[in-house]
């Protein structure tokens, strides 16, 4: 089946991406601690510019990737030997394999990116399938409880390139409550000398989720465990308030 491409991810997003500060070093010990635990291969779908997957390949890990933008994908292989970084081009609803993997991660609510009903379950499945017996899944969603308040008002943020010139985001975000729908309208804009030279917009759309729906869904599957994390701490939940959920689960 083709898919249609994705509609965000271009160029200046992935730019501006690379360039943003993200959740910390706690998320990314959070995830290198699993990739060195592995001991066998691992797989980052969704792996996007390689936050997390070119330092794990730094630190001996065996591990590979795929993403759905060419734009994030090209940034990532830019950073590693030409043409040696173990990465492809793939939507996860579509990703198959006779390869099994001791662990498989989805970091940063990327997961939520998903948002076709089908498409959810078809990658869930996916994900289980993929697992070797023993191996671990570890998915990070957000939750109905982090948008930003409020919605419906511009905010800027900015960034810096290396030679100074500047790449901007403008976002205009709403929220629609019954269908769970993040949506973040953003306008990218790189800015040269004071010029503007490039925009790009893109229509950003999320899928949050209710405080026991992913239980759900991953209760369909056979895992052994299934643990639920509200921070890269690992401290479990406490109420039904957190805004992400990390989800720890093993085949
Ligand atoms: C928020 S970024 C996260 C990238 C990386 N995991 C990180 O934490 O830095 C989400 C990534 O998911 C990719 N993506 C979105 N939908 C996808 C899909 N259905 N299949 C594969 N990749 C997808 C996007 O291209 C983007 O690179």
């Amino acid at each position: 089946m083709t898919r249609a491409p994705l509609t965000t991810y271009f160029k200046l997003c992935t730019e501006f991406y690379d360039l943003e500060h993200h959740r910390g070093k706690a998320e990314a010990s959070f995830y290198m601690n699993y990739a060195l635990q592995a001991q066998g291969p691992i797989l980052e779908p969704m792996c996007g510019t390689g936050r997390f997957l070119l330092p794990m390949l730094a630190a001996g890990c065996d591990i590979e990737g795929f993403d759905a933008s060419p734009h994030m994908l090209n940034a990532l292989r830019k950073k590693y030997a030409p043409n040696k970084a173990p990465v492809w081009q793939q939507f996860l609803q579509d990703f198959t394999s006779s390869k099994r993997y001791n662990l498989i991660f989805i970091p940063y609510g990327s997961f939520g990116l998903i948002l076709n009903p089908n498409d959810v379950q078809k990658s869930l499945a996916t994900l289980y399938h993929h697992l070797a017996p023993g191996g671990k899944l570890v998915l990070d969603i957000e939750t109905i409880n982090s948008v930003p308040h409020p919605c419906g008002i511009w905010r800027r943020g900015i960034n810096t390139r290396a030679d100074g010139s500047v790449i901007a985001i403008n976002t205009l975000t709403s929220y629609d409550e019954e269908a769970q729908l993040f949506t973040s309208l953003c306008r990218y804009e790189s800015i040269e000398n004071g010029t503007l030279v490039a925009l790009e917009e893109e229509d950003f759309r999320q899928y949050l989720y209710r405080f026991d729906e992913m239980d759900r869904l991953l209760k369909q599957f056979n895992f052994t465990s299934i643990i639920k994390y509200q921070d890269y701490a690992k401290n479990l939940p406490t109420n039904e308030q957190a805004p992400l959920l990390i989800y720890e689960c093993v085949k």
